[in-house]
């Protein structure tokens, strides 16, 4: 048992665990590596050894791509699956992985073992996705997981390094590495409430490391005569530049021009990369960032005047052309750069350190406020639901569409109540079919057409006898703090509860065999 508050944000590209120091700040935990961040690489050796972080990234062109994982949380809440040697992993298996590397080096440094953690999530993550997490940090060790959303740990983060006396609203932009998020936050001393939340879960900086693909890819087309699509067929030369790109984009967030080498037939080529030419290459994916800016502060009415600050994080923010292309579009704003790789982990620590305080006030073990002291701020969190959530329904005119009940971005909890009619005189059941959907809460929100939206979930309910077309049959959806759901259903004296839940979810056991799947990770090679 320890007393340890850890943050661990478990990122598409690179993770990051950070903890509370002896003087309650929240610092970065090295890995066995030296560094800051660890990559989301896994690597599956001949030796049946999985390696985690730096050393599987840097020999990841040594081996076969099957034996390389990367990006696994963009699986998450998928039915997906990878066989190495025989062997068959899920999205929460391999991201249990990750999360023992750094819970391993942190505990090896620490000499404990740690029992809870803090773990951020996308705040556009669904159910499967929370729920996966969770189960990943089980599978990685920990006894108890809380999860928190990225933008709201990245705010947590600033509020604690820039303390505001009055209330403000912030607008969090976070580009990472696979996906990118806008999220408007009011902040009020240690209260953070979510307001609004949208994003792309395809779009980050391996979009941007294409682009750069692309460039070199046509430069050394032209200077070795060899056609660019050959050249692209080769997994080879794709897999070396999947690294290269990377690197040659970072040196241009600072250089404003950079070579770099590709070997083609054993020829090796030089070439001159300049920024200009790489950000008009990747212009269209930073315009997608501001257009998804415009959609969030519509869903609240909202312009950039009723925003006090911009605040940059992730990664691929420290790319000048973000910061330029937000305040060419937004002039006059406030903008700040915010400890980009760091502070959602740093963010989730000082959660988890609230966590821990309320959890001893509770039991009646708060430490002691020395004179003079100032007391530990405290942290408090309100969500918006990530999704909107409706069941189908046949309307008037015969057609089927999405009735929706709650929507995305309204506060959390939530319970709505609206009421339905059987199609028919005597009908002997309904199914109810919940369906998962981006709808806003606004006059074409509430009918969505089935297509743009997920069903989730069904059940069938049995009608009382003698129901008519006019009996009321009352649907009632409630979303929990955390955006968990439940439905209930009522006509006349039946009535039924439905629970969310999914075919991907672990059983025990499952879970505890995966467990012994972590003695495979190794430290590092
Ligand atoms: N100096 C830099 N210039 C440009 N890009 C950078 C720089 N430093 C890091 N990046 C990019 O930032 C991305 C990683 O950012 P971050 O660690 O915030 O993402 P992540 O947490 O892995 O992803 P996500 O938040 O999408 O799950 C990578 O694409 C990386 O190449
Ligand atoms: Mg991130």
């Amino acid at each position: 048992m320890t007393d340890q508050c850890v943050g661990i944000d478990l990122g598409t590209t690179y993770s990051c665990l950070a903890y509370i120091d002896e003087d309650g700040n929240p610092a970065v935990e090295k890995n066995y590596e030296q560094g800051e961040t660890t990559p989301s690489v896994i690597l599956f050796n001949e030796n049946g050894e999985v390696v985690v972080g730096n050393s599987a990234k840097d020999q990841a062109l040594m081996y076969s791509k099957d034996r390389v994982i990367s990006a696994i949380k963009r699986s998450m809440g998928q039915d997906y699956s990878v066989t190495i040697d025989g062997n068959t992993y899920n999205p929460t298996q391999l991201s249990a992985m990750i999360l023992r590397k750094l819970i391993g080096d942190f505990e090896e440094n620490h000499g404990c073992t740690l029992d809870r953690a803090v773990i951020t999530v996308p705040a556009y993550f669904g159910e499967n996705q929370k729920d996966q997490t969770k189960t990943a940090g089980i599978i990685a060790g920990l006894k108890e997981v809380f999860l928190i959303n990225e933008p709201t740990a990245a705010a947590i983060a600033f509020g604690y390094g820039e303390p505001k006396d009055k209330k403000e609203r912030v607008l969090v932009y976070d580009l990472g590495g696979g996906t990118f998020d806008v999220t408007i936050l009011e902040i009020d001393s240690g209260e953070f409430s979510t307001v609004a939340t949208d994003g792309a879960m395809y779009l980050g900086g391996k979009d941007w490391d294409a682009d750069l693909t692309d460039i070199i890819l046509e430069k050394v087309a032209e200077e070795s005569g060899t056609d660019k699509n050959v050249l692209k067929d080769d997994p080879d030369i794709m897999q070396t530049l999947a690294y290269d790109s990377e690197t040659i984009k970072k040196r241009l967030s600072t250089a404003e021009n950079t070579k770099g080498t590709l070997t083609v037939d054993g020829h090796k080529y030089v070439f001159n990369i300049n920024r200009d030419e790489f950000e008009s290459r990747s212009e269209a994916n930073l315009l997608q960032t501001i257009d998804i800016i415009h959609r969030v502060l519509e869903s609240k009415s909202f312009t950039m005047d009723d925003i006090d600050e911009i605040i940059l994080v992730g990664g691929s923010s420290r790319m000048p052309q973000v910061k330029n292309a937000i305040a060419a579009n937004f002039p006059g704003k406030d903008i700040k750069i915010y400890d980009p790789d760091q502070s959602v982990a740093k963010g989730a620590a000082l959660y988890a350190h609230s966590l821990m305080l309320a959890d001893l006030e509770a039991r009646g073990e708060a430490p002691a406020i020395g004179e003079g002291d100032e007391p530990p701020r405290r942290v408090t969190i309100k969500n918006v639901l990530s999704k909107t959530f409706g069941i189908k329904a046949i309307y008037e005119d015969g057609s089927e569409k999405i009735s929706n009940l709650i929507f995305r971005n309204e506060t959390l909890p939530i319970t709505k109540t609206k009421i339905y009619y059987p199609v028919e005189d005597d009908q002997s059941s309904i199914k109810v079919e919940i369906f998962e959907s981006a709808a806003l809460n606004n006059e074409e929100g509430h009918k969505t057409d089935t297509d743009d939206g997920n069903l989730i979930g069904d059940f069938t309910m049995d009608l009382p006898p003698g129901t008519s077309k006019d009996t009321p049959i009352e649907v009632t959806f409630l979303a929990t703090e955390e955006g968990i759901l439940t439905a209930n259903v009522k006509c006349e004296d039946e009535s039924r509860e439905y629970k969310l839940h999914n075919d991907l979810t672990m059983t025990e056991e499952e879970i505890s065999k995966s467990q012994s799947l972590m003695e495979k990770v190794i430290r590092s090679e």
